[in-house]
């Protein structure tokens, strides 16, 4: 078991008043988790600290070559007042693909569950008692060597910090407007699109500033080659629902392998929905759109938990999803997810963590 110091704040912050209002990602709770990785030493000195500034060279190599990764999975209260987690293992075992793909050294699972369990049991008080809102979990890891050449790091930091927060879009369950991303590509096959590390994110900027413009809420990016399948939107995996059927693209190296879109999957087969993984392309979902097939759209991810997507935009093409309304499936997948993430509806599946 993972040896962890702690070292407690003298000057706890006050907790939000008013639970309704946390926006996503503004606040952070007094104290964060840090291991330091050395090579030849390996991952050591694991300890939970007051939450602080990081103390790091100008030229650590996180900040001139993005050798970074992160995860982002939530805590929640249930109506009994204990505290869970929603398949935590999940996002280690994603972060150690992620720390395979980005050269840094893989920590074992294990050791970080159990690092987040102390930190989130140290914490519980942060966790958020209103609907909707959870304490938003940010696991990472950045290269710190003082060095501006070019190769993998000899030193890492571990870190995970907490943040109690309420939804991502300030949609909330209302629909979102997205457009298909015609100028930029996100990933291509071979490239980083499957792991969770900062270029993804850093590249999808330009193109959300010009969707913002436009009043979009995101951009749907397609594949970066022929620029004809449909990818995902960056800060969430894409559903359709076509003529009844449920579809997502599949997993080829350049889409996020989320949680929620695992989870949304499984929930949907158990319901007894059909389901493809697949190719889809913009012209096939256009042509849907034309013929009334096209049901619903939605988002998942942790984020972003199940949204809905109510316009739709191709070109000059406007496409209104369900009349801009939350559609059946989306409703039952959000119902379902939450139920069983806030403990409302027994978990059948096995993915809940308890604190
Ligand atoms: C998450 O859903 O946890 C993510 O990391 C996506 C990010 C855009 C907030």
């Amino acid at each position: 078991m993972l040896d962890i110091k702690i070292e407690r704040t003298t000057t706890p912050k006050e907790k939000p008043a008013d639970e309704t209002k946390l926006g996503f990602g503004h606040i952070f709770t007094d104290h964060m988790f840090v291991m330091n990785y050395d090579a030849g030493q390996g991952w050591h000195d694991a300890r939970i600290v007051p939450y602080g500034d990081l103390s790091l060279s100008p030229a650590a190599m996180c900040l001139h070559y993005g050798q970074e990764i992160f995860e982002g999975l939530k805590a929640y209260r249930t109506a009994d007042g204990s505290v869970q987690l929603f398949r935590p293992q999940e996002n280690f075992k994603r972060m150690n693909n992620s720390a395979e793909r980005m050269v840094i050294p893989k920590i074992n699972e294990e050791d970080m569950l159990y690092a987040l369990k102390t930190l989130v049991k140290m914490e519980q008080d942060w966790v958020p008692h209103t609907e909707g809102a959870s304490l938003y979990i940010r696991p990472f890891i950045i290269a710190v060597d003082p060095y501006v050449g070019v190769k993998p790091a000899d030193h890492y930091l571990f870190i995970i910090i907490l943040s109690p927060s309420g939804a991502y879009y300030s949609t909330g369950l209302n629909p979102v407007k997205i457009y298909v991303e015609n100028k930029y590509v996100r990933a291509v096959r071979g490239g980083t699109g499957f792991a969770k590390t900062a270029a993804n994110y850093a590249i999808s900027l330009a193109g959300q500033e010009e969707a913002h413009e436009q009043d979009y809420e995101q951009v749907l990016w397609l594949d970066g080659v022929e620029r004809k399948y449909v990818e995902e939107v960056g800060s969430m995996n894409i559903f359709f629902v076509i003529d009844g059927e449920v579809v997502t693209p599949q997993l080829l190296g350049s889409v996020l392998p989320g949680i929620t879109r695992k989870s949304a999957i499984e929930i949907c087969k158990k319901k007894g929905y059909k389901v493809s993984e697949r190719k889809i392309s913009i012209e096939e979902i256009a042509e849907a759109y034309d013929n009334g097939k096209l049901d619903e759209v939605f988002g998942t991810g942790t984020a972003a938990v199940i949204s809905p997507v109510g316009h739709l935009k191709w070109g000059d093409k406007v496409m209104e999803i369900n009349n801009n309304k939350i559609g059946p499936v989306s409703q039952m997948l959000y119902d379902t997810m939450t139920g069983i993430q806030w403990g409302k509806i027994p978990d059948e599946f096995g993915w809940i963590v308890k604190i």
